[in-house]
């Protein structure tokens, strides 16, 4: 086959002649997404296949690691953006009367499949994995693809996969109609470039097979879903579940476009699609998870840090500590096939811990999310020992030992000595001096911190702390890493908390002064979860655990960081004090039935007390609006400190944090993104109205207003654009 030299065309596509078959090769990295020039250019491409009557057939192309993954997300921003260009160009691309080919590799996604659907066949590569993922983006496909992925698969997979965003694999596709063929790259060759030659050889020997090539034609538009008739319910039913996430606007508007797709005529069903597509497109939902999508891949970047920076290399990893944090990290690194070897000083505490590891996979087992051979895989790439001396040929060793400084110390002197040269080594304290930490290695440059969240294996989070002395390529490496772990990552300066818990204290502070005060624990995790976070701050110690909460205040205390406030946190103090742990002790702020949460008029009589104690008067006129203002403001204002003092290196890093590590909701975008959403004026008026509350002034500075928000709130700046441009 030889290939003509192209006429020059709008970059990023090409269009070439291969023998009889058009080619329009995308070239648009990293993931050949749809800016407005490839959009332009495909247009382009079209118009010459056009014009060259000879060619019987237009095959589609993207070079690099994928086909187009999607349209440009951040042309979305743009006040001007219109999918008008890229529908009609789609349709001419179907109405042709010669058949028009595409060729997958990769991640089709959103845009890029709905392409892929415009054309009259699909043939991929068995690794491809396909999906409409507009969903998580709060969005729904707005190219078709609504009204064309249900006439392939039929629409109850079809609204199964908008509604989930969960990408398909080519297999699968193949079996439910939206892949026509699976093709085997050429031997040798890059992938992208292997599948075009085996693709245009392919699709050579479908035009001699079909005996002409108009019989290769098959417009989707034109089909019937396959599948039969629907239950009479269906849609009404999917429409009931959506409600239940009126959140996500998006979930009831796919519901409807599905519909159309299957009851309407295809230009009927495009106009809902467009109805649907252009309200979510303005709804906050969307732009908070649009801001997140790019605060997230912002987060992994470094500044200062040259691209491509050596890294150490990781085979091997290991942890000190086989407690619940210990045994989950460690099933992180077993899950991607990393060998860990866990280490604890007893041979009781370290059978209690590699069973419960292995409990933890018998459940995912159980619930058919994994089989028992993985089981056994996994549980074979964990080895166990009492043995500090087992861990000097780890190339990273985590400590997860208890929250005390003294004991932190210990360990890592110990782990300087044993750790060989070169090895990376992190403590996954939450709150303390990771500097101090550092040191008592002796090799600060080989330490940072690895903040995992609970449970370790589930929660996305990683908060890395970056010490004073860390080398850049042990930074650099720990990002990377925490990607192939599959978690997000973001990095904190060191402080008291770091970026999350720093925040965190603020708003605890203010829901135990709100207890004392008179408020039940009930009344505020309901007026905080009805803003959208997964769970109230009651809620959320009694099972984070009131010990780990009230020993970190104590270790803050012994460093010297409390305010000279006897009332402060003073309710935590005690409930630890009595034992009352939280949901392991049955009791905490609640008192629990199993995992099921009770009112306690216990807590209510200590608070009670502790406000007598304390002389802080009791009221009855809190309000859910009092309280949301005391708990999140405080919190904001917490952030702003942090991004002043550079702790935090983005906004976005903390939007990250919160929403990934601490149920704070995606639809809201962080608390920053939230803060500019209410307007930092309203913020900066509220702290200071809650600073004047008791009439003595604030002596504690509980409600100073960081200088940086002041600052933007008076000069009409967004939180989110500080360090911007
Ligand atoms: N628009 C604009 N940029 C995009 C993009 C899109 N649709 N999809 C990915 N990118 C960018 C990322 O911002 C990142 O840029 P960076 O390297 O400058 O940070 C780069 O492409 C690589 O993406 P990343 O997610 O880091 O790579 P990956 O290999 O892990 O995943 C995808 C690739 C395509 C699976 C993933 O990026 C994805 O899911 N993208 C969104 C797809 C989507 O929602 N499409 C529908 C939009 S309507």
């Amino acid at each position: 086959m030889t290939a003509t030299p192209a006429p020059a065309l709008t970059a990023p596509v090409r269009f070439e002649r291969h023998g009889l078959i058009g080619l329009l090769r995308i070239a648009n990295p990293p993931v050949n997404a749809l800016s407005p020039a490839t959009v332009a250019g495909l247009i382009a491409g079209l118009a010459a296949f056009e014009a060259a009557p000879d060619l019987q057939a237009l095959v589609i192309h993207a070079e690099g690691r994928t086909f187009v993954a999607g349209g440009d997300i951040s042309s979305f921003e743009a006040p001007d953006f219109s999918t008008v260009p890229y529908n009609s160009f789609l349709a001419r691309l179907e109405a042709g009367q010669r058949p028009v080919i595409a060729l997958l590799h990769g991640t089709p996604l959103g845009g890029g499949l709905e392409l892929a659907m415009a054309c009259h066949r699909r043939l991929a590569v068995a690794s491809t994995r396909l999906g409409l993922p507009e969903v998580k983006l709060g969005l729904i496909p707005g190219s078709l693809g609504t009204q064309r992925l249900p006439r392939l698969v039929g629409a109850v997979l079809a609204l199964d996969l908008m509604q989930s965003g969960r990408m398909i694999a080519a297999p699968d596709a193949l079996q439910a109609g939206l892949v026509d063929e699976l093709i085997v790259a050429a031997p040798g060759l890059p992938a992208a470039d292997g599948l075009l030659q085996a693709g245009l050889a392919r699709v050579q020997s479908l035009l001699a097979e079909a005996g002409g090539a108009a019989a290769l034609v098959r417009r989707s538009s034109a089909q019937t879903a396959p599948g039969g008739p629907l239950p009479a319910d269906f849609f009404s039913q999917a429409l009931a579940t959506a409600a239940r996430k009126p959140q996500y606007p998006a979930l009831a508007g796919l519901v409807r476009c599905a519909e159309a797709a299957v009851t309407l005529p295809f230009a009927q069903g495009e106009a809902v699609e467009a109805e649907v597509f252009a309200g979510v497109l303005r709804s906050g939902a969307s732009a908070s998870l649009r801001h997140l999508f790019f605060a997230e891949r912002e987060a992994a970047k470094i500044p200062g840090l040259p691209k491509d920076l050596p890294l150490r290399e990781i085979r091997r990893v290991g942890i000190v500590g086989a407690g619940t944090m210990g045994g989950g990290i460690a099933m992180n690194f077993a899950n991607v096939g990393i060998p860990v070897v866990l280490v604890e000083a007893t041979p009781e505490a370290l059978d209690r811990g590699v069973a419960l590891v292995r409990a933890n996979y018998a459940a995912t087992a159980a619930k058919g999310r994994m089989s028992l051979a993985q089981v056994e895989q996994r549980m074979g790439l964990l080895q166990g020992s009492t043995d500090f001396e087992r861990l000097s040929d780890c190339d990273l060793v985590i400590e997860a030992v208890f929250e005390n400084m003294a004991l932190k110390k210990e360990v890592a002197a110990r782990l300087g000595q044993v750790c060989r040269p070169g090895a990376i080594i992190a403590t996954n304290t939450s709150t303390l001096d990771v500097d101090a930490i550092a040191e008592a290695t002796g090799r600060p440059a080989d330490v940072l911190g690895t903040h995992f969240f609970s449970p370790a294996n589930v929660m996305r989070l990683l908060e890395v702390v970056r010490g004073a002395k860390t080398a850049p390529e042990v930074l650099a490496t720990v990002m990377k890493l925490a990607g192939r772990i599959h978690k997000v990552a973001a990095v904190s300066g060191v402080c008291y908390g770091f970026i999350g818990n720093r925040m965190a204290e603020p708003y605890m502070r203010e829901a135990e002064f709100l207890l004392m005060e008179g408020a039940t624990p009930a009344q505020i995790d309901a007026a905080i979860e009805a803003q959208g976070l997964a769970m109230g701050p009651c809620r959320m110690l009694d099972m984070a655990g009131i010990d780990v909460g009230a020993k970190t205040v104590i270790e803050l205390g012994k460093a010297g960081g409390l305010p000279d406030d006897p009332s402060y946190r003073a309710l935590c103090r005690k409930l630890f004090e009595l034992g009352r742990f939280g949901q392991k002790t049955g009791a905490g702020y609640y008192r629990y039935a199993g995992r099921t949460a009770l009112p306690d008029p216990e807590v209510e009589r200590i608070s009670a007390a502790l406000a007598a104690e304390h002389g802080v008067q009791r009221r009855s006129d809190i309000s859910a609006a009092e309280i949301v203002e005391r708990l999140l403001y405080p919190l904001i204002n917490e952030g702003a400190l942090i991004l002043e003092e550079g702790i935090a290196y983005r906004p976005g890093d903390i939007d990250i944090i919160w929403t990934a590590g601490y149920g704070f909701p995606d639809h809201r975008g962080g608390p920053v993104f939230l803060a500019d959403a209410i307007g930092l004026p309203a913020i900066v008026e509220a702290l200071t109205r809650h600073g004047q509350r008791h009439g003595a002034g604030d002596p504690h500075g509980y409600w100073r207003v960081a200088p940086l928000l002041a600052r933007c709130a008076a000069e009409g700046r967004r939180l989110s654009d500080v360090g911007r441009g």
